[in-house]
């Protein structure tokens, strides 16, 4: 039978194997394995990337939204906007920092935090939004802007599944104050373990989650701030730096893979829809159909791995009960988790596995 994963890591470190291990190699040979030589370089290119004046290596994408809400001043008693239609660290970070979630329903046919929606959840409370550019697609940030501006709040960009995605031209990581990126081996950056980063252009945020990350020390047991450990490994700096020489091609591959995956699906489901204004990085491919329960089990059954992001709203999560939701609340996020379902999504998938997946899809709609 047919096995097509819904992502594919053997494939990709078969295509730079000579690149990783050496890199790897050197990290070892060097005992460079905290911080260090790779992690300072891969911060510098990172940076460089993004079009952002700094990149902070940091040990999880998680962590990379905690230090950065702190560095930009949230804490206990302030409240964070954000979607309920996304990975749980968006919120946890916010709650991590002793401030609370508060959701904003999503734009239906983006799946990303509706701007319009915004406003009336400003209170005198708000410090901050967190908008998600999720699958890869970048959230609407000039309204989003410009309410923060008129209000005094931050911005801080979940970029976790963005990279290299654009903005009306620009590349996410320098929209809001700061930007927050996972390098969990799946994402389109992945590095070989736990990473993230922080990217900003602002010289304070970039020194306080410098601090932060590293125990709040200015020396070596001079410690100006109560912080935490959250420092990038040398091995994942070293695996990153590499991948990043690779990452627009392979990010012109899943854009390749997308416009397939939506020709040759036609009008059989409904498939995603990017605003002219955007470049997605296509960190996942999101149909949405009726009866999505049903065409997960079929395309299981085929060898097909499919996913669901995120099959329950965070305002729904057993976590979050004590904010009170209820069924209803977030309608268009409601939804949505029950009604979309991710396709295979890389850069190695050839067109005779679109051919295959495609055809299972619309098999199983019959
Ligand atoms: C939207 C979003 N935010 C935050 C995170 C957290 O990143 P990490 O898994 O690196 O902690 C992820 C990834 O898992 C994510 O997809």
């Amino acid at each position: 039978m047919t096995q097509i994963p819904l992502v594919d890591l053997q494939a990709q470190y078969r295509t730079i194997k000579p690149e990783i291990d050496a890199a790897i190699q050197q990290v070892i040979d060097t005992t460079d394995f905290i911080l260090g030589h790779a992690v300072g370089e891969f911060e510098a290119a990172f940076a460089d990337y993004c079009q952002a004046a700094f990149a902070i290596g940091l040990n999880s994408g998680t962590d990379a939204l905690c230090l950065a809400l702190r560095a930009v001043g949230v804490g206990p008693g302030d409240k964070v906007i954000t979607t309920p239609h996304t990975f749980i660290a968006t919120a946890e970070a916010i709650t991590m920092c002793g401030a609370v979630p508060v959701f904003v329903d999503i734009d239906p046919v983006t799946y990303n935090i509706d701007p319009a929606l915004v406003e009336d959840a400003v209170t005198s409370k708000t410090k901050a939004l967190l908008p998600v550019h999720l699958y890869g697609q970048p959230a609407d940030m000039d309204p989003l802007l410009e309410i923060a501006q008129r209000h005094n709040i931050r911005v801080i960009e979940d970029a976790a599944q963005a990279h290299g995605a654009l903005y009306k031209g620009h590349r996410v990581g320098t929209l809001g104050n700061a930007a927050c990126f996972s390098f969990y081996p799946g994402k389109n950056l992945g590095a070989y373990g736990d990473a993230g980063a922080v990217t900003t252009n602002d010289p304070d945020v970039a020194q306080e989650i410098r601090l932060l990350r590293n125990h709040g020390r200015a020396a070596k047991y001079e410690h100006d701030r109560v912080g935490f450990n959250n420092r990038m490994d040398g091995i994942q700096g070293a695996v990153l730096k590499v991948k990043l020489k690779h990452l627009d091609t392979w990010n012109e591959k899943r854009a390749k893979i997308a416009a397939m995956y939506t020709e040759l699906l036609g009008d059989s489901v409904e498939t995603p829809t990017v605003p002219d204004w955007a470049v997605s990085s296509w960190h996942l491919y999101v149909i949405r159909v009726e009866q999505r329960d049903r065409l997960f089990e079929r395309l299981r059954k085929a060898g097909i791995g499919v996913g669901i992001h995120y099959p329950i709203p965070l305002h729904l999560q057993p976590a979050y009960t004590d904010l009170g939701h209820k069924e209803g609340d977030f309608p268009h996020a409601e939804a949505a988790a029950k009604s979309i379902l991710s396709l295979p999504m890389y850069p190695e998938l050839s067109d005779s596995q679109i051919e295959i997946i495609v055809e299972a899809v619309k098999q199983s709609r019959n």
